[in-house]
């Protein structure tokens, strides 16, 4: 670490709770298994969101499960340390979470029938997003300002890289039939149909009774009360008094922080990066 970040295969990562060797081993050793099932996003896209609903399901709704063990225990993160210790030693399907682009994702992967879901969020809400979470955590280089952060995430020099690359790698497995791609925005705009369609990709039946608790616990709220999966037991030597990670949880907040010089710069890279990909692919104008 020399900058505030841990860099490894030319990518910055956060410095705290990550080793090199640690990533070396989760990215080219781990095992991925066909029983496994795997949350997959650009950091600050709603993962925490989709683990929340996933555990859900997982129990049909019941929330013994979600207010008895933190988040990172339900569905470890791949690539930090305690995380991949947790998934090495554990049995049975296992949830895993993971940042990882996708072209250093384990490649026993693409031999196995896990399921991924991957979430993916408007790069101007995940900008703003991060923003907020890199400066009230201790993981990674602290930006100074909205506007030096914005010059680090066009430049993709925040933690795991470009946001274009992360979603154009990850885009290349969307027609595989054990891949799931979602954005935060379907499930702010009609979250049960779009638990549904998640139950319907992990052949998962709940009934009316089930599904309404998966909506209710998992919502905004409800989720901000829950201390085992709001981040809020975190040390202070990894965040600071009162963080939470559930921080506003809606669709356009980059309206209330980006200039118009800004938005217009991004929307610009935007079309450079993004040019072959359909438009429908995103839920984002
Ligand atoms: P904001 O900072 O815009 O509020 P991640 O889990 O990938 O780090 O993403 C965090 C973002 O998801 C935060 O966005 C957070 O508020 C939002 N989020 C977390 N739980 C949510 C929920 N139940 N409903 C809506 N948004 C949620």
């Amino acid at each position: 670490m020399t900058d505030g970040y841990l860099w490894f295969e030319g990518l910055p990562f956060p410095s705290i709770d990550y080793s090199y060797e640690g990533l070396k081993e989760a990215c080219t050793k781990f095992v991925i298994k066909d029983e496994d099932t795997v949350m997959v996003s650009y950091p600050k896209s709603g993962t925490h969101w989709l683990i929340e609903i996933l555990c859900l399901i997982h129990s049909k709704g019941d929330t013994t499960w979600i207010r008895s063990v933190s988040i990172w225990d339900r569905a470890p993160w791949l690539e930090i340390d305690t995380g991949y210790k947790l998934l090495k030693e554990r049995e049975g399907p296992r949830f895993l979470t993971s940042h990882l682009p996708f072209h250093l994702f384990p490649k026993s992967f693409f031999t196995s029938k896990a399921k991924v879901i991957y979430i993916m969020r408007n790069p101007k809400d995940v900008l703003v997003s991060g923003y907020y979470f890199w400066t009230t955590t201790k993981f990674s280089k602290k930006p100074e300002s909205l506007d030096q952060y914005f010059q680090w995430f066009l430049q993709g020099h925040v933690p795991y890289g470009s946001w274009f690359e992360h979603i154009r790698g990850w885009m290349s497995m969307r027609d595989r039939e054990n891949v799931l791609l979602l954005s935060y925005e379907e499930l702010q705009k009609d979250p049960r149909s779009t638990i549904e369609k998640i139950c319907q990709f992990l052949g998962k039946k709940l009934n009316p009774e089930e599904l309404d608790s998966v909506l209710k616990n998992s919502s905004f709220h409800v989720m901000k009360e829950n201390k085992m999966s709001n981040l809020e037991t975190l040390p202070e030597t990894r965040v600071d008094k009162d963080f939470k990670i559930t921080r506003k949880g809606i669709s356009g907040d980059w309206k209330n922080h980006l200039t118009v010089a800004q938005a217009e710069a991004l929307d610009k890279l935007y079309q450079e990066k993004m040019a072959g990909f359909p438009k429908e692919l995103f839920p984002w104008e």
